[in-house]
């Protein structure tokens, strides 16, 4: 009793608060980019999720690994069924279709149904555009419907059908009038069992509902909005594992997803599905287009997922393909592969980061022949060719690699709450001239007693979904990256998308399914959209007049496009530290007495999820008004992430505020070849590098 007394008084000495001054110059300079997006399909992230396809098994694609077949097909009336291998197929990157035949029918109406990636969305408004090729003996309508597991018929068109021994394409297009309840509705197509003699046979079989910016073969609207909802400046796609192929022969080959679609071929996904290629290189640059994202594009490095590496006797096949990857996007008319993105129809793109590779630390072997000499191929052809071009190694210093040169590296970390709460100073560290790419990151597990780092034993309990502590946490790394932001380009956390209906990786981003209403915003995106959407392009200088970091985290700055001064908070865990309400208190050099700022703050339940279709996450904005010596003074609750931001119109009496000029170039013109971002030498602002910072 005595010692606990004892010990609650000690406690209760303890001063926890923080109080910090900013200066007005000789921060660190910043990245551009600082918060982005990793791209890979899975779980159904890209066919079956944004890319806005909504039959699924639409060409009967598949490989050694994913074997072809009449998945998500159901016949009607008494149909039969079966894949052929046509002497006449749609096309060679298409050899297999459907044939129907009359089967069982004893007359009256036949056909198939395709369910679709688990449903269909049924909006109304919406028009819808599909399509489909048939070859054989059919001669009658074709009755296309969107029809629902009660027999509801929402949409509905028909189709003169007069096939022949050619392959035809027909068209269709249908806008429903009332919306489905729920996803629960099949595409049935139907026709008299008189107009079929013999057996027909279709491919491609094609249904888009409206997507981001009219694109023809585009991508889901409500995905792509929330894409841009985190204001994000760069793209790393295609992602992840699945550019590297499961198995010799295949990898993610670019030239297989070009052009109509009838010449993309399949590709075995990594990740436990046939993709169909529909999203293709240029979808993703057009994709980075739309958002206003910078590509860093990852270009395959010579290894597969089950640990095998190309030799360095074959390396040059695929260096060279990777040249001619990026002849492709950014050659003229005048060079091959340029020509035939001009014939595609499309200008060339600019490329200014590439990827040499995924994660090529973590299999038996792989480091060994990528330090070896994958690498340098890469590094060395890509170089020579395209000098301003920065790339990235796919894993920084491990197992003694170090990135040659100017190169950067990419690190991924999927880590406990409080592991990521420890690495704020993991930046500060970190010493070595290559900048680095927060690849990916996530909190994967929860923080239990005992538990200091995640268990990667199969069984081992994951999140489902982001939890608020979680997301916490990840916001203190953040804060330190973003201080150290001369050295780190930008993070993006991974995955970003789930497919409710069938996910091989948990937790995401954010979650859907084949209904619109269920799309779910995790608490993490929340705190991205937070943190990027106010955007410090100068770090400032802190020093901290009383108190420490922990539990409250924290990062300063300016924005030299609005002038405003801005400071960033994560607190966590302020509860172990004997109070739930954190006092703050700070100031800016050059913002006086009694100015005012926005002080705006996330917060939840420390252990609450986002439910589908819902949001846990409370925003809360309060004007905060500077004292007589032009210190802000305020509580935040535990479990917090927050932006001060004081306008530069706002920033009190008797003080200007300092010229943002004259700070040094981001990572120098030394060790990266080109000014800083302010000097103009990252691409053309107009197109949209700087999106997300806030007007
Ligand atoms: C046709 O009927 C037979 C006998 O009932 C059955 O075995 C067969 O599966 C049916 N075929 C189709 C295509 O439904
Ligand atoms: C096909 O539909 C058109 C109009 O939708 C109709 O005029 C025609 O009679 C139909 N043909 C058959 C064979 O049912
Ligand atoms: C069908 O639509 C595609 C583009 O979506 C177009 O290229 C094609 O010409 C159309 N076919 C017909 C028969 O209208
Ligand atoms: C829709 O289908 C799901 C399973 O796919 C089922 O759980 C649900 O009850 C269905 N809803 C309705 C209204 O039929
Ligand atoms: C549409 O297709 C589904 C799935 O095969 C089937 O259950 C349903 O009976 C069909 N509806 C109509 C009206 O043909
Ligand atoms: C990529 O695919 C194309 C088209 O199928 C093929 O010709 C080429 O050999 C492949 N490239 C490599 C390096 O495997
Ligand atoms: C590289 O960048 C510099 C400076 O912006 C520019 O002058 C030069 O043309 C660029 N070189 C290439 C090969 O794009
Ligand atoms: C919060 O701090 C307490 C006391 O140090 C610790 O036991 C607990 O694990 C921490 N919680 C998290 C989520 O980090
Ligand atoms: C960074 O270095 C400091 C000083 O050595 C140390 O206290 C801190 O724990 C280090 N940070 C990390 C995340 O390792
Ligand atoms: C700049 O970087 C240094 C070293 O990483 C770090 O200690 C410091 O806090 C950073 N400065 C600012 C203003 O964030
Ligand atoms: C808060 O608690 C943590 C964990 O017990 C401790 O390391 C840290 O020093 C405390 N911070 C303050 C400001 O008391
Ligand atoms: C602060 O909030 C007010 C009211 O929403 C807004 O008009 C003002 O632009 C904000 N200032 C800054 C610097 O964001």
């Amino acid at each position: 009793m005595l010692s606990t007394l004892l010990s609650a008084s000690l406690f209760a000495a303890v001063v926890r608060a923080v109080s910090f001054t900013v200066g007005s110059a000789n921060g660190n300079a910043t990245s551009p980019y600082q918060y982005g997006l990793i791209f890979e399909d899975i779980n159904h992230a890209g066919d079956g999720g944004v890319y806005a396809e909504l039959i699924q098994n639409r060409a009967f694609q598949g490989d050694s690994i994913f074997p072809k077949n009449l998945n998500y097909w159901n016949p009607l009336g008494g149909a039969a069924l079966s894949l052929q291998n046509l002497s006449t197929p749609l096309s060679s990157a298409l050899p297999t279709s459907m044939q129907v035949t009359a089967g069982n029918s004893t007359g009256g109406t036949i056909g198939f149904s395709n369910v679709g990636f688990w449903g269909f969305p049924v909006v109304a408004g919406w028009q819808y555009n599909g399509s489909f090729w048939v070859e054989g003996a059919l001669n009658g309508n074709v009755t296309i419907a969107l029809v629902s597991n009660s027999n509801t018929y929402y949409a509905e068109a028909s189709v003169a059908v007069h096939s022949s021994s050619a392959w035809t394409q027909y068209n269709y297009t249908f806008t429903p009038t009332v919306s489905a309840p729920n996803s629960n509705n099949t595409l049935n197509f139907t026709f008299a069992s008189s107009s079929l003699s013999g057996a027909v046979n279709f491919n491609l079989l094609s249904l888009f509902p409206p997507t981001y910016k009219n694109r023809p073969n585009g991508n889901r609207i409500d995905l792509m909005d929330a894409m841009a909802g985190l204001y994000p400046s760069f793209f790393r796609a295609p992602g992840g594992n699945n550019v590297e192929g499961l198995q010799p022969p295949y990898w993610w080959n670019w030239t297989q997803s070009l052009g109509p679609l009838q010449n993309r071929n399949g590709y075995p996904g990594t990740w436990g599905y046939e993709q169909t290629n529909g999203l293709g290189l240029i979808e993703y640059m057009l994709w980075a287009q739309d958002l206003g994202m910078e590509p860093i594009l990852a270009l395959w490095s010579g290894l597969w997922l089950n640990a095998s590496s190309v030799p360095q006797s074959g390396i040059q096949v695929y260096v060279q393909a990777a040249l001619d990857e990026l002849e492709f996007l950014m050659g003229d008319a005048s060079t091959t592969w340029g020509a035939l993105r001009e014939s595609l129809g499309y200008g060339p793109f600019q490329i200014n980061f590439v990827e040499i590779g995924n994660e090529d630390s973590l299999l038996v072997g792989s480091a060994a022949t990528y330090s070896a000499y994958r690498f340098q191929a890469f590094y060395d052809a890509v170089s020579a060719a395209y000098p301003n071009i920065t790339i990235i190694a796919s894993y920084y210093d491990v197992n003694g690699v170090t990135p040659p040169d100017n190169a950067a590296g990419d690190i991924h970390n999927y880590e406990l709450a409080s592991q990521f709460a420890r690495q704020f100073t993991l930046f500060d560290n970190y010493t070595s001239a290559h900048p680095i790419l927060l690849g990916e990151y996530a909190v994967i597990a929860y923080d239990a007693p005992g538990v200091t780092a995640v268990q990667w034993n199969a069984g081992a309990p994951r999140e489902f979904v982001p939890v608020w502590y979680s997301s916490v946490g990840e916001a203190v790394y953040l804060l330190g990256a973003e201080r150290n932001s001369d050295k780190v380009i930008g993070a993006a956390y991974a995955p970003t998308f789930q497919n409710l209906n069938s996910w091989a990786w948990i937790p995401d981003m954010i979650q859907f399914d084949a209904y619109p209403g269920h799309t779910t915003l995790s608490t993490s995106y929340y705190v991205v959209q937070l943190l990027s959407g106010t955007r410090i392009t100068e770090n400032l200088p802190i020093t901290i007049t009383s108190g420490q970091f922990g539990p409250a985290y924290f990062v300063a700055g300016r924005n030299s496009e609005t002038g405003s001064h801005i400071a960033k908070f994560a607190v966590y865990n302020a509860t172990a530290n004997g109070t739930s309400n954190y006092p703050i208190s700070l100031s800016f050099d050059g913002v006086g007495p009694y100015a005012t700022g926005n002080l705006t703050y996330l917060n939840a339940p420390m252990n609450s999820t986002n439910p589908i279709g819902g949001n846990v996450v409370t925003k809360t904005v309060q004007t905060v008004t500077a004292s007589r010596n032009g210190t802000f003074s305020f509580t935040l609750p535990d479990w917090t992430v927050a932006i001060l931001e004081v306008g530069a119109n706002n920033a009190g009496q008797g003080y200007g505020y300092g010229n943002p000029g004259n700070r040094p170039g981001w990572l120098g013109p030394k060790s990266w070849g080109r000014d800083s971002w302010n000097g103009g030498g990252w691409g053309n602002p107009a197109q949209g590098w700087h999106h997300g910072y806030k007007k």
